[in-house]
Formats: C-alpha cells, structure tokens, sequence
C-alpha cells in the first residue's frame, strides 16, 4: 500500500503501523492520543480492555510508534492518571528517552462526584527517539509573563562566569512551563467546534502541541512529518491543515479504526476548504 499524506486512513492501526514500518515511512513526530481504557464507547471495545490486554497492546503499540520515527523524532502520547504509570514504564522499557511529563490542564470540565476531587487535567508523555537530539520549538510557544512587576525596574543576574548581566523580557512572553491550559470543549462556547466524538481534543491544545513539536525548515515553516494512530474526529488533521494554510507544509496522516469518525475528519476538513475558498 502506498501511503499519501494529508488525509485520514479508516484501519487498525496495529496493522496499518506494521504495514508502514514494513515501507520504512518515518515520521517526525507521533502526537496522539489513544484510548486510555475509562470504556468510552467510540463505537468499539478499544477503551474496555482487561488491563493485561491494555498493558501488552500499549506495548506492542508503543514499539511500533517508536520503529516508525525518524532519528530525531519524537512521541507524545496522552494518558490518564489512572494508567500513566504504566505507559511511562513501556517507553522506558521500550529504549525510549523520557523528555518529560506534561499536563492539560483544564477548569471548565465536568464533575458529578463528591467523593473525589473533579478532575481537572490530563497528562501527556514525552518520550524521544534519541537522547541527544530531538525538536522542541521553545520561541514558537511562549506564553504572557504571570507578572509585569518585574518588567518595570531592572532585573539583574550573574551568568556562568560570575559576571553581572541585565535581564531583559523577551516581547514574545515568557518560557513556557510543562503546563497546558486551555479548556475541554464543553458547553455553549465550544459547540461550533465540537461534533459528535465522545473524547474530541481541542484545537488550541493540539495546535500549540504540533507548534512545539514540529521540526520547521530554514525559514520557519513547519515542514515536518506527523502521525496520529488514533485519530478519531481528527482534530490532529485539521490542526495541521489550519497551519498549512498560513503556508506551513506539515505533512501528517490520520489511521481510525471506526469509519464514522473518518467520515466526521473528511467533513472538519471540507468545511475548513470551503471556508478557506469563500474568502
Ligand atoms: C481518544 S480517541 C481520539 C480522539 C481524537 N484525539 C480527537 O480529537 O477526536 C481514540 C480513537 O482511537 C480509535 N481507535 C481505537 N483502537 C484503534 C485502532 N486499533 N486503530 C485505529 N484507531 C483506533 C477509537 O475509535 C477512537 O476514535
């Protein structure tokens, strides 16, 4: 099978990544988000697993993300807290290099319990192919500094020799932490964005993901390579899309086991065309 990019696969990804490995196709980056096993109903038994089934298919899946990525190249893979755990000990275990444990964080979820703290974030696993080089574009991602206080007087600091430096606020915000804050899709604010996926991501978290992630060519355009094995509504798609059209040249492929969900990708992804024509 020959692969093209920019569009959505309906497959098994178990086969569909065994498939690619076999054609030697390398990506970039693999952003993904999978199904973390709270039996969700995405019209399959995938988010039901046993736990020892869920554990040996991360496995199997997690050695396969890392077989089809290139050198450099990278994984991030969101979980929950519940199995994080165990994930990070695959990756571990599969050679990986951990980069780092991130958090989404989010307020405007939902919670009907009183017994526990509502659940307001979500983490998401770094892993890297190599341990000494990978993208992580820390300018394109910036956020407001917390506190203007420090801006007006100046801010002084010794540098590794001991000498006396002034610190100066970068006009693009500051460093950002391993915090991502942007909200979940519910409620009235996000119903245009939102379709009928039961765990659809948004597209401001997944869009600073792919800024931060991607590798970019000599005049800034993102021009890296990008797949998502779990695509679903195919937010990763669209996301991408949406930064081509600003003249990036992301190349990605989404693979999704349902057919309706594909469906629902191609229909995100022909609105964003027509738009894109009437304007
Ligand atoms: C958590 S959802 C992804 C949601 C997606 N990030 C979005 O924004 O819509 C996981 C998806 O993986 C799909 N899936 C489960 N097992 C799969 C498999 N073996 N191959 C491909 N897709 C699979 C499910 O049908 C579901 O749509």
């Amino acid at each position: 099978m020959t692969f093209e990019y920019n569009r959505a696969y309906q497959g098994d990804c178990d086969e569909v990544m065994s498939q690619m490995i076999d054609e030697g196709i390398k990506f970039d980056l693999i952003l993904t988000d999978p199904p973390y096993n709270l039996d969700k109903d995405f019209g399959n038994k995938s988010d039901s697993l046993p736990l020892d089934e869920f554990i040996s298919t991360s496995r199997e899946r997690i050695n396969k993300c890392h077989r089809l990525l290139t050198n450099s190249g990278s994984l991030i893979w969101f979980g929950i807290h519940r199995y994080i755990g165990y994930l990070q000990v695959l990756m571990y275990e599969e050679g990986m290099f951990y980069r780092g444990m991130n958090i989404w964080f989010y307020e405007n979820g939902f919670s009907r319990s009183k017994k526990s703290p509502a659940t307001q974030y979500e983490p998401f696993l770094w892993f890297s192919n190599s341990n000494k080089e990978w993208t992580y574009n820390a300018d394109d991602v910036r956020v407001p500094y917390k506190s203007t206080d420090r801006l007006k007087s100046p801010v002084y600091y010794k540098d590794k020799n001991g000498i006396k430096k002034e610190w100066t606020a970068n006009p693009a915000g500051a460093l950002r932490g391993d915090i991502w804050a942007y909200p979940t899709l519910a409620g009235k604010n996000f119903a245009k964005e939102r379709t009928a996926h039961p765990t659809q991501k948004p597209e401001t978290l997944i869009t600073e993901l792919i800024k931060a992630y991607c590798p970019k060519d000599s005049n800034g355009k993102y021009n890296g390579t990008i797949l998502d094995p779990f695509h679903g509504s195919g937010t990763l798609g669209v996301c991408c899309e949406k930064l081509n059209q600003q003249g990036h040249d992301i190349k990605w492929i989404g693979l999704e086991l349902e057919q309706r969900w594909v469906d629902v990708t191609n229909e995100r992804l022909q609105k964003l065309h027509n738009h894109t024509l009437s304007l």
